[in-house]
């Protein structure tokens, strides 16, 4: 018979016939769920499932309206079959094999003002839907977030076609636990210039000008609801690294 007990701190235990089972951890004060674990002889008969269900039911009772997971790599369907959906995944690439950026530049950008501007804005609507923030706090949250996330190191640099402005791309200077690393912040491609390929080609660019920085690796955040990034980057071989899951605890359970 399955018994879970759980601790003041957050830790639920899951224990069969006296035997240590399963654990997850609900972060005090917080509403990620977090190091849930089934040992091996115990898989694949629920507890896994038991446990999630036992977390989101105290965070229900901590007065939550969501449940957060962070999943180290892809997840193999197991908190999707729960009802989670993706709020942000991390995906990276090595920066080997042959690269087509065709008729595609990268221009230093000297006053990134405006595009960082209709950043903020984008992302201000972003926060104000995910964090149910109001659109003042929301606008703060996005322009301080943004200017955290700057570095003097970064390489702002419009994308040009024949000579015609199609886009932005925004190149973070690798952070210092992954030195090897280049980070694409942002890349946009203006709307009426979209679905022609631009984008694919924009990246090819942006990957052999971090190449040529003797860069051998490449990592984007991309949210969760933005499909059409997330399918380009599985065309071109982005892999999912972890990713940010998110339920709503409000409805029928
Ligand atoms: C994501 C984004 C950069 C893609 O740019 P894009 O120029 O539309 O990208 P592409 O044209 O290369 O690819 C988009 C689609 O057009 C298709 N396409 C059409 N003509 C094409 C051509 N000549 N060559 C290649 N692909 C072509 C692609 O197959 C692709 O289809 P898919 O959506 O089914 O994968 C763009 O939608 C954008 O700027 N979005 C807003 C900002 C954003 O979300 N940035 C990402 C942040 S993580």
């Amino acid at each position: 018979m399955l018994v879970i007990t759980a601790t003041d701190d957050g830790l639920l235990t899951a224990v069969v016939d006296g035997c240590e089972a399963g654990r997850v951890r609900v972060r005090p004060g917080t509403s990620t769920i977090t190091d849930l674990y089934v040992t091996p002889a115990h898989r694949g008969r629920g507890h896994g499932r038991r446990l999630v269900a036992a977390a989101e039911c105290r965070l229900r009772e901590a007065g939550m309206t969501r449940a957060d997971v962070d999943v180290p790599g892809p997840d193999d369907g197991f908190f999707a079959r729960l009802g989670y959906d993706v709020a942000a995944q991390q995906r990276a690439r090595d920066l080997a094999g042959p690269l087509a950026p065709e008729g595609v530049a990268l221009v230093t950008l000297t006053d990134p003002g405006r595009r960082l501007a209709a950043l903020a804005d984008e992302y201000a609507l972003d926060l104000q839907e995910d964090e149910h923030l109001t659109p003042r706090a929301a606008r703060h949250a996005a322009e301080r977030r943004l200017s955290e996330l700057r570095d003097p190191r970064d390489h702002m640099c419009t994308v040009t076609a024949r000579d015609e402005e199609v886009g932005w791309a925004w190149l973070g200077a690798p952070r210092r636990a992954y030195p090897e690393m280049g980070r694409l912040v942002q890349i946009e491609i203006d709307e009426p210039y979209r679905g022609s390929g631009f984008g694919t080609r924009a990246l090819a660019a942006v990957q052999g000008k971090m190449r040529d920085q003797g860069l051998s690796r490449i990592g984007l955040n991309v949210h969760g609801a933005n499909a059409r990034a997330r399918r380009l980057y599985d065309r071109l071989g982005f892999a999912v690294t972890s990713q940010q899951m998110v339920k709503d605890l409000r409805g029928r359970w």
